[in-house]
């Protein structure tokens, strides 16, 4: 397998202040590929924000040898997501690959949180990658090899008080998919990362996770092992759209989406489903949901 490099090439990468997103900006700049190193630079609720923590990354690139550029513009506004696009051209003159890292965090009951919370956690984490793949888009397309590399949680599947955030990641989730099928025929493929690593992020849920489990992510799980795999999925190279790979400590796997063999009852009532409860839920004989890519010949 011949190295993985990114010389010519031109990627964002947002939330790259910290946590994993500066571990991919890194990771990116040490293989050869020009850096938008996106950050607000703010506390995990998006206040007070600072260029500070984008400058950090890109004076260490610099310092590397490699090559970046700051953007502090949010993610969460349509002339944020514009603006990082412009500062990518106007620096680099060309977009190939965008990485949706950026993410804001808390933990809290369903029934407590205001409306809006749940609009602010869409803004950033939906609408984000939404309005900077929109934006980029243009550019990925005429790059012939785009990629975009979106960041979901294992939260979508269903955890305790964060219906906010893992809601707004599953709508990340189906962006991916949709996106994926949007871009096959412009060559550009879209992927998702669902990460696990030490970070400020993770240090907030505190509490609530069992005893051991911090320390254990801090000694084992750094954010430089989830940055090799959104590498790969940036890479031309990169073979696959539309998939979600979990990344977290050296783990690598895909999530997926199944539809079970199920059953099949013409004459189906309220009572053949209580009845056949366990033969429609189960996973034996199981396929994977595939994505739906429009033949381009219209065959
Ligand atoms: N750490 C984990 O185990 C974990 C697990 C699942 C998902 N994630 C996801 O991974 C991503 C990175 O999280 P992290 O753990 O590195 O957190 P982090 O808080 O260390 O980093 C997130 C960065 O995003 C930036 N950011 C937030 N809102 C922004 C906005 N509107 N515009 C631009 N930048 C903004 C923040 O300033 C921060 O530097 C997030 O999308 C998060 O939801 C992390």
């Amino acid at each position: 397998m011949s190295t993985l490099d990114f010389t010519g090439r031109v990627a964002i990468v947002t939330g790259a202040g910290r946590g994993i997103g500066r571990a991919h900006a890194l990771l990116l700049a040490e293989r050869g590929a020009s850096v938008v190193v996106n950050d607000l630079g703010g506390d995990t609720d998006g206040s007070s924000p600072s260029a500070g923590p984008a400058e950090q990354t890109v004076a260490d690139i610099e310092k590397a040898g490699g090559s970046a550029v700051v953007s502090t513009a949010s993610v969460a506004t349509e002339d944020g997501a514009a603006s990082i696009v412009a500062t990518a051209i106007e620096a680099f003159g060309r977009v190939d690959a965008v990485i949706n890292n950026a993410g804001n965090f808390r933990i809290a009951p369903f029934d407590e949180l205001p409306l809006g919370t749940y609009q602010a956690f869409l803004d950033t984490h939906f609408f984000g990658s939404l309005m900077l793949a929109r934006a980029a888009w243009p550019h990925l397309a005429a790059s012939g090899r785009g990629r975009i590399v979106n960041t979901v949680s294992a939260a979508l599947l269903g955890v305790p008080d964060m219906v906010h955030y893992g809601s707004a990641k599953g709508a990340v989730y189906g962006l991916t998919r949709n996106l994926a099928v949007a871009g096959a025929a412009h060559g550009i493929k879209v992927n998702a990362v669902a990460p696990g690593a030490a970070t400020r992020m993770v240090e907030l849920t505190g509490d609530s996770l069992p005893p051991g489990t911090i320390e254990y992510m801090r000694e084992h799980m750094p954010p430089e092992l989830v940055a090799p795999v959104a590498a790969y999925l940036a890479h031309e190279s990169c073979g696959i759209t539309g998939e979600v790979l979990t990344a977290a400590g050296g783990l690598v796997n895909r999530m997926v989406m199944l539809n079970t063999a199920g059953i099949h009852d013409p004459a189906l009532t309220p009572e053949t489903v209580a009845d056949r409860l366990d033969e429609i839920l189960d996973t034996s004989g199981a396929q994977v949901a595939a994505l739906t890519v429009p033949d381009p010949a219209g065959s």
